[in-house]
């Protein structure tokens, strides 16, 4: 859909339309240009442009100035490879080196894949890695090779435990897949807060307000400024039962990898010291206990009683996890991605700095 630069708004703002793989090139000679090695550049950009994509724009190619300004502040090595080392014929361990996570976390699933092939089931831990954006992508990978998975990372503290008022835990997102046959594939990529805390962010780089049980600012209070939200902690889903879940994330990923847990992985838009997220990746092969067309059957006959299911009053129609963000997906690629045009002239700053050219709009 051709549209021109201004013609479309959201929330009153100045919409652009970009082409995926036109935000991908970009992304990825930004990236080049501040030092990242043009294969990692690659993997972080398809990656971003993924997240856009399927309409999970908190975890997109806006995350690039934070990015960006932690290498400024030597705090992400942009230079920096992850390295493997396998402990078990099903379990390997990456060390991100304080690079960027989507390569760590990319060599991680890949090599998960590689063991549940052989062995019916891969499991890898990462140390010393950075924030891997939308944890959907890993689960993507996983889909694409025919797997099932599941997805773990912890974060920075932005979540109180249950009963507690400080910030502690994560608003680290837990996230799994299975393939199906015909029918859409099962992806569950939740953070176990109310909303993620990058839909603050959002926000707050948009001007705009978040609801009132999303967040309590710095006195314990809700609110719907997105900056006092930041000062304050944002809340769990389901009371303690998303504070347990936050804890689990940090179990799986930050106290058994190594990496910083307990508090201690620092946030994506701090610049003053090394990350050291950890994350926790297992793909399992679908047809251990019978065929691959069995158990695909049994997924498509899951999908259509979840789909068929008896509806709510003024509900329209059921989705499937990971479905919402697969049909958005579908129009992104055939219509271009909407960018806010603040947010591009923010991107195009970055360009500028190290002599890339402006992001490509749609005409
Ligand atoms: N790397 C990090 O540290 C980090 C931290 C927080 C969040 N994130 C990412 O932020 C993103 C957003 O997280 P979120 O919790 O706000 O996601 P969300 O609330 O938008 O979606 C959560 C899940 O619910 C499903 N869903 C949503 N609406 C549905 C409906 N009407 N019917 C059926 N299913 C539905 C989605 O498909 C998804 O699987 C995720 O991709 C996550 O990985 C990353």
């Amino acid at each position: 859909m051709a549209q021109s630069a201004t013609a479309e708004t959201q929330n009153n703002k100045s919409i652009v339309r970009v082409n995926a793989s036109d935000a991908t090139s970009f992304v990825e000679s930004v990236l080049v240009g501040n030092g990242v090695s043009p294969s990692n550049a690659s993997i972080v950009a398809k990656r971003l442009v993924a997240a856009d994509l399927r309409g999970v724009d908190t975890h997109g190619i806006n995350r690039i100035p934070s990015y960006i300004s932690r290498i400024r502040h030597g705090v992400l090595n942009p230079r920096a490879d992850p390295v493997l080392h396998q402990i078990t014929p099903v379990v390997a361990q990456v060390d991100g080196h304080n690079g960027f996570g989507f390569p760590a976390a990319h060599l991680g699933m890949t090599r998960a894949i590689s063991m549940a092939q052989d062995f019916g089931i891969g499991m890898v831990s990462i140390k010393r890695s950075n924030h891997f954006g939308m944890s959907a992508w890993l689960v993507q990978q996983a889909l694409d090779a025919g797997m099932m998975s599941l997805v773990f990372t912890n974060s920075s503290p932005a979540l109180p435990v249950w009963g507690g008022r400080e910030k502690l835990m994560g608003v680290s997102p837990i996230a799994c897949g299975a393939p199906a046959g015909r029918e859409k594939p099962f992806i569950l990529d939740m953070a176990p807060s109310v909303a993620a805390r990058g839909k603050v962010y959002k926000a707050l780089r948009r001007g705009e307000k978040i609801p009132g049980d999303w967040a309590l600012d710095g006195e314990g209070r809700p609110t719907d400024d997105p900056a006092a939200a930041l000062e304050g902690v944002m809340l769990p889903m389901g009371g303690p039962k998303g504070s347990a879940l936050a804890i689990m994330m940090d179990v799986f990923s930050g106290v058994l990898s190594g990496s910083a847990f307990a508090g201690g992985v620092a946030n994506p838009y701090d610049p003053s010291r090394p990350a050291d997220v950890g994350h926790f990746l297992v793909a399992i092969k679908p047809d251990l206990f019978m065929g691959l067309e069995e158990f695909k059957e049994r997924m498509d006959y899951l999908y259509r009683r979840v789909l068929g299911s008896e509806k709510m009053t003024g509900v329209e129609r059921i989705y499937f996890p990971g479905e919402i963000e697969q049909i958005t997906n579908e129009e992104r690629l055939r219509d271009g991605i909407p960018y806010v045009e603040s947010e591009v002239e923010a991107l195009n700053k970055e360009a500028a700095l190290v002599g890339v050219e402006n992001l490509k709009t749609m005409e």
